[in-house]
């Protein structure tokens, strides 16, 4: 069979170039080159190998009039969602999975990718939809032994193993499952390019392909994706790019509860969560996060603060702890665990000239509890009150929950949806809430069972905290 013909192209300026090499002569970035198929006749996925600068084509040649439906007069609706019971998967989604959509679960080897993707193969397949899992990464009594821990019954999936994009696509246009579940696309290689499976090039060019075949079949295809050592999906952000839903799997290797995220979604909202527990038998959902996250807080020790994140449209309450010990010799050491390293510094800066407190000759952790990422600045005030707890060494209020961003000022800014993680504070039995002055909220409704405390600066707060 004829090779089809490919090229290296630099993914910084787009010049193409005939054969690898280190640097691109066009920009002069190294190490950009990435391969790609120059089939003519078919049209290129994302990615787009067909654009082309400078060229000699005159318009609409070679091309054929397509129909343009009016947008009313198309069919189907949101409503063919396929549910797959396991309730925090099908949350995360937005409701269920979408026929013939392509989702990315990303994560660190050993997180339980495998595992959550066997589940809702099982779930689907018991729900009456076919469902091939190809796997390329382990042997089918691997995948079988995995099969049978699990307490929902795999038995019915059909499995596939197989490296060879143009087997994996061929078998399921054949066999024209609902759902194809691929683990994972650096294991997959297309023979149309040269690279080694794992590389940039293939990885693009087989997750093109797999999209492709998912719209054109109205298969659902799932894809495991590796993380690289710098926390993205292998085959950088071109891969997130083609799919239609980004999920990470997320966690502490040590603790047995995993946070699944959709970080892009165009089937529903991103950034919501789904919290499971590792178990004996594959992944249980958690149906109250809050509960699990609180769960070994010890409350009378000084530098721990309650937040409530706002994790897409649910809030979550988490911990974080903090502590300010005497440094060695040196400059003193800043470690962040699950927090923004640069975030720490600005808050650090901010309680010195601020607040008045010093943490020049003081060595600060901060660790955010149970394996959950802090980005929003929701999380500042926090943060700010279990650093100032830990160097007074006096404990907060148990019963006190932290909401609002800090600003360079000391300033305490309100924020979104106060009065939805207000009312989660008070679900989980929160008595008293520190808010930003400017978002106490007017309705009485969300405040009923807390107290809520408005504060202007994080003096104040300190004020009222260790007067
Ligand atoms: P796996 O799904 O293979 O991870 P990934 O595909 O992301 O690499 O899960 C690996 C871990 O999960 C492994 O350490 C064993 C553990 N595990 C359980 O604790 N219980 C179970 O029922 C299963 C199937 C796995
Ligand atoms: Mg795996």
């Amino acid at each position: 069979m004829a090779r089809t013909k490919t090229v290296y192209r630099c993914s910084e300026c787009g010049a193409e170039h005939s054969k690898w090499q280190g640097r691109c002569d066009t920009c002069g970035e190294w190490n950009t080159l990435v391969e790609e198929s120059v089939a003519p006749k078919v049209a290129m996925a994302a990615g787009g190998a067909a654009r082309r600068i400078g060229g000699t084509r005159t318009l609409g040649e070679g091309g054929s009039v397509a129909t343009t439906p009016r947008l009313r007069d198309i069919s189907g609706s949101d409503a063919k969602r396929w549910k797959t019971g396991l309730d925090e998967f099908d949350f995360v989604v937005g409701g269920g999975i979408v026929p013939g959509s392509m989702v990315l679960i990303g994560g660190e080897p050993g997180i339980g990718k495998s595992t959550l993707l066997l589940q809702v193969a099982a779930r689907l397949q018991a729900s009456g939809h076919r469902t091939l899992y190809a796997s390329g990464e382990e042997s089918p009594l691997q995948v079988k032994l995995r099969a049978d821990r699990l307490s929902g019954d795999a038995g019915d999936v059909e499995l596939l193993t197989e490296t060879n994009l143009e087997t994996v696509l061929a078998t399921a246009a054949s066999a024209a499952p609902s759902a194809l579940i691929v683990d994972s696309i650096q294991t997959v290689f297309t023979a149309d390019l040269e690279g080694a499976p794992g590389n940039v090039g293939q990885v693009r060019e087989c997750a093109a392909r797999l999209m492709r075949f998912a719209k054109e079949s109205g298969t659902t295809v799932f894809v495991v994706g590796h993380v690289t050592k710098g926390g993205g999906i292998a085959g950088p952000k071109t891969l997130e790019h083609i799919v239609d839903t980004v999920l990470y799997f997320e966690g502490e290797s040590t603790l047995d509860h995993r946070v699944l995220r959709a970080t892009k979604n165009r089937f529903g909202s991103v950034d919501e969560i789904g919290v499971f527990r590792m178990s004996e038998t594959g992944l249980d959902p958690v149906d109250n996060p809050s509960e699990l996250f609180l769960g070994d807080r010890h409350t009378h020790a000084s530098g721990s603060a309650i937040t409530a994140l706002l994790e897409g449209t649910r809030p979550v309450l988490i911990e974080v702890q903090a502590l300010a010990a005497k440094a060695g010799f040196g400059t003193p050491q800043r470690v962040a665990t699950g927090y923004d390293g640069r975030r720490l510094a600005l808050l650090l800066a901010v309680l010195d000239k601020r607040a008045g407190l010093s943490f020049a000759s003081l060595d600060v952790f901060l660790n955010v509890v149970g394996g959950v990422r802090l980005q929003e600045p929701a999380g500042d005030l926090a943060v700010a009150a279990a650093l100032a707890s830990s160097v007074y060494e006096r404990a907060l209020p148990a019963d006190g929950v932290f909401i609002g961003e800090v600003g360079l000022g000391g300033e305490v800014r309100p924020v979104s949806q106060v009065e939805r993680r207000i009312a989660e504070a008070a679900n989980m039995g929160m008595t008293r809430v520190f808010v930003a002055e400017r978002g106490v909220p007017k309705r009485a409704g969300a405040t009923r069972d807390v107290q809520v405390i408005g504060v202007r600066t994080i003096t104040q707060l300190f004020e009222k905290l260790f007067a």
